[in-house]
């Protein structure tokens, strides 16, 4: 089978199409992965359930459908985590699972375990996406339960694929994962501000600054990812003797800024370790 082609054999289920739900839905959607009639979703409230039947042209329910259940091959678990086990409990209440059907779950700190323990023998596999995933420039980590098979994965790589870049790593690295790069465009918009408020302070206009910033916040990411250097060997490229770029770094070290930041992913890691307890 071509790649990109195994989910366009499946049948697609998002229980909780919020922020990410939706995110997922239309990226695989404009990348031509599903189709309308192969995908339907879940919320809560007839609110959302109106506006997402006609924003994204689906089916949309506010109660799990057994019908639909009956004929699903994976069920995207998008709910927030206290939710999960609860959504689990009411997917295996129906008595409608396919026994070859994968559950995917993007909950933070949710582990496999917990999942595997509401639906025994079920291929299960975590994944951990990100905000940019709404502008399909997203990061995820996928982690395979002990029943998910090379099949199952390839359909949860297609999933993210359609949403941005995606990498697999064991289960025991989720949560740093989450503090990274789930989290990770928070502090992102944080130093880009704190840049922009350092040019505005200079006179330059908010709005400038902010594209300058953005732009070369991207294109210093680029860097790195198109030459393979080292962070520091392309911060001393543009370090020049007595200039103005060392003046700027030797301040954000008297500000302890690496401990900080890296320490800040410390204390996320923990957090995250405890969400789905909460
Ligand atoms: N946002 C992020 O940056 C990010 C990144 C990685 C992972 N995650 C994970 O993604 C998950 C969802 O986050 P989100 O930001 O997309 O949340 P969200 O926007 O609040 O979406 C949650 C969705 O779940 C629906 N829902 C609530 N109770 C439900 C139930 N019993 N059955 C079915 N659906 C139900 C809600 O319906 P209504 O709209 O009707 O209330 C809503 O559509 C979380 O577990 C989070 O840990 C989020």
């Amino acid at each position: 089978m071509e790649n990109g082609e195994t989910l366009k054999q499946q049948r697609i289920a998002v229980i909780g199409a919020g922020v990410m739900g939706c995110a997922l839905i239309k990226g695989m959607l404009a990348a031509g992965r599903i189709t309308r009639d192969n995908v339907w979703a879940v919320v809560a409230t007839s609110n959302s359930q109106k506006r997402i039947a006609e924003e994204l042209g689906i089916r949309v329910y506010r109660d799990l459908p057994v019908d639909e259940i009956a004929q699903t091959d994976t069920f995207l678990i998008c709910t927030k985590p206290y939710r999960v086990v609860q959504v689990l409990d009411q997917l295996k209440a129906s008595k409608a699972l396919k026994p070859s059907g994968l559950v995917v779950s993007i909950a933070a700190g949710t582990t496999i375990k917990q999942i595997e323990t509401a639906l025994p023998n079920y291929a299960v596999i975590r994944a951990m996406p990100n905000t940019p995933s709404l502008i399909r420039a997203g990061v995820t980590v996928l982690a395979a339960g002990s029943h998910s098979q090379d099949d199952h994965m390839l359909v949860a790589q297609e999933i993210f694929q359609s949403v941005g870049k995606v990498w697999q790593l064991d289960e025991r690295h989720l949560d740093a994962v989450t503090a990274v790069s789930g989290s990770g465009p928070a502090y992102i918009y944080l130093i880009l501000e704190s840049l922009a408020d350092g040019a505005v302070k200079v006179g330059l206009p908010r709005d400038i600054a902010f594209q300058l910033v953005s732009q070369t916040m991207l294109g210093a990411a680029m860097m790195v990812q198109d030459t393979g250097k080292h962070p520091a060997t392309l911060k001393d490229e543009v370090t020049t003797p007595a200039g103005c770029t060392i003046s700027a770094l030797l301040t954000m070290e008297d500000g302890r800024i690496r401990s900080t930041l890296a320490r800040a992913v410390e204390e996320a890691t923990r957090t995250a370790a405890g969400l789905g307890n909460a």
